[in-house]
């Protein structure tokens, strides 16, 4: 009985993918990508499915309340959280780019957000993290991300 000459092309396209997963996972550099078109709009379902069932109205001290684009406005400015122009310097991003196993990293208890969720986040900073002037509501979208 003969067995398949070559095993390894059938995981050549799962190592494709893998490899991908990791190039995602490190955006490249900003400047080589145009960054303006990420408005908020394209954020908000972002938090919401990621952050916003923590940060609530009833939460603990020390955690920014992302109930609404008036608190996340209150977020943003030099040296506050979210440095417009600046993901690299934004608290906010930093503590979502941890991997997993890194203290403080966002959400805690090991449930990172997926790759082109963190481009997302990292696009709209560097593009001036607009927010709407009017008051948008944020919602806790799908189950607790502590619970994936
Ligand atoms: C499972 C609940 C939970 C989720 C989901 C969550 N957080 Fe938090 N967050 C906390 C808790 C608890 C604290 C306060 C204690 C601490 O700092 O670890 C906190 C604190 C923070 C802080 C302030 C402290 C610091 O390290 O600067 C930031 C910024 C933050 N979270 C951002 C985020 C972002 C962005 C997301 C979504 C990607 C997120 N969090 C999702 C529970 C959560």
């Amino acid at each position: 009985m003969k067995t398949s000459p070559l095993p390894f092309p059938r995981i050549l396209p799962l190592l494709g993918s893998l490899l991908l997963a990791v190039s995602c996972a490190n955006p490249p550099p900003a400047g080589d990508r145009d960054h303006s078109h990420v408005s908020f709009a394209r954020v908000k379902p972002v938090l919401e499915r990621n952050c916003v069932h923590c940060h609530a109205a009833i939460r603990l001290p020390g955690m920014p309340s992302l109930t609404d684009t008036k608190a996340i406005a209150g977020l943003i400015g030099s040296g506050k959280l979210i440095v417009p122009g600046k993901p690299e310097q934004s608290r906010f991003y930093l503590v979502a780019a941890l991997s997993d196993d890194e203290a403080g990293a966002m959400p805690p208890t090991g449930h990172a957000m997926e790759a082109n969720e963190l481009s997302v986040l990292r696009d709209w900073i560097q593009g001036g993290a607009p927010v709407p002037g009017e008051t948008i509501l944020l919602h806790p979208e799908g189950i607790p991300p502590r619970s994936r």
